[in-house]
């Protein structure tokens, strides 16, 4: 929403990983107030200080626990691994959810032990489609950042590249709002129902390319059939 202004804005971030820190580092830059938790405090510090050290006037805090950090903030984003680990920890937060929104960046990537692996069987057709059955109603559901890489994040939102996203358009305002005062300009192209355009493999994430900037503009998007 473009009268939201990103200081009015406030996001709850769990996790220290990649995706957790590049978010941070953008929401930090634009003075969008940040709580973050992470199960690791030694990495949780790292964030904190990498955040502190690019921007010092940063609004970050941390948080005790990831309930504590969900009710500090209107939108939460869960960067976390896809699968057990988010379902857990979205479960073990239904109480306090509803009237929020959940940014949702998950990518349909199961945990092996020898690390990462696309599923083969998505429950529901995609990683946000199997999130949406975890949120009790009331809640706001946006998905997005999922086309992209981490290490991309920040020269897509210094190119103001587009950001396609799903949503369920309950209470998703700020949470759009967030993702715009990241530097991407967001766009919506569906429901939830139609998350896998935009999650990995699927042709956002293979327009992206491996640099994860392959898609320059919204009229680049529309010469490329995704829009
Ligand atoms: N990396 C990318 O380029 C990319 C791009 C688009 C979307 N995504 C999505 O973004 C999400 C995060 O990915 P990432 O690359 O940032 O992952 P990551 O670097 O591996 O970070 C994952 C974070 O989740 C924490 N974690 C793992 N299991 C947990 C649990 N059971 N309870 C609480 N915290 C737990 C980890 O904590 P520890 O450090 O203690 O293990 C770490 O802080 C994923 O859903 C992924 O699909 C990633």
């Amino acid at each position: 929403m473009a009268s939201t202004s990103p200081s009015s804005l406030g996001v709850a971030l769990l996790g220290s990983g990649e995706m957790a820190t590049q978010l941070a580092l953008l929401w930090a830059a634009a003075g969008v107030p940040l709580t973050v938790w992470a199960r690791s405090e030694e990495r949780l510090g790292w964030l904190l200080e990498d955040v502190l050290e690019e921007h010092p006037d940063a609004l970050v805090s941390t948080a005790g626990s990831a309930e504590e950090a969900t009710l500090a903030a209107p939108i939460l984003v869960p960067a976390l691994p896809w699968g057990t680990p988010l379902a857990e920890t979205l479960t073990a937060l239904r109480p306090v959810l509803t009237g929020r929104t959940v940014l949702d960046i998950s990518n349909p990537y199961e945990m092996t032990a020898l690390g990462p692996k696309l599923a083969h069987y998505v429950p529901g057709g995609s990683a946000a489609a199997a999130v949406a059955e975890l949120l009790p109603a009331g809640t706001g559901h946006v998905h997005a950042f999922t086309h992209v890489r981490s290490a991309a994040l920040v020269a897509g939102a210094a190119a103001g590249a587009p950001l396609p996203y799903v949503s369920n358009a309950v209470n998703d305002d700020d949470a759009v709002a967030a993702l715009g005062a990241t530097g991407w300009v967001p766009v919506r192209v569906g429901g939830i129902a139609e998350a896998a355009l935009i999650e990995a493999s699927g042709p956002w994430d293979h327009a992206a390319g491996r640099d994860g900037l392959g898609v320059r503009s919204a009229e680049h998007a529309r010469s490329l059939d995704l829009l």
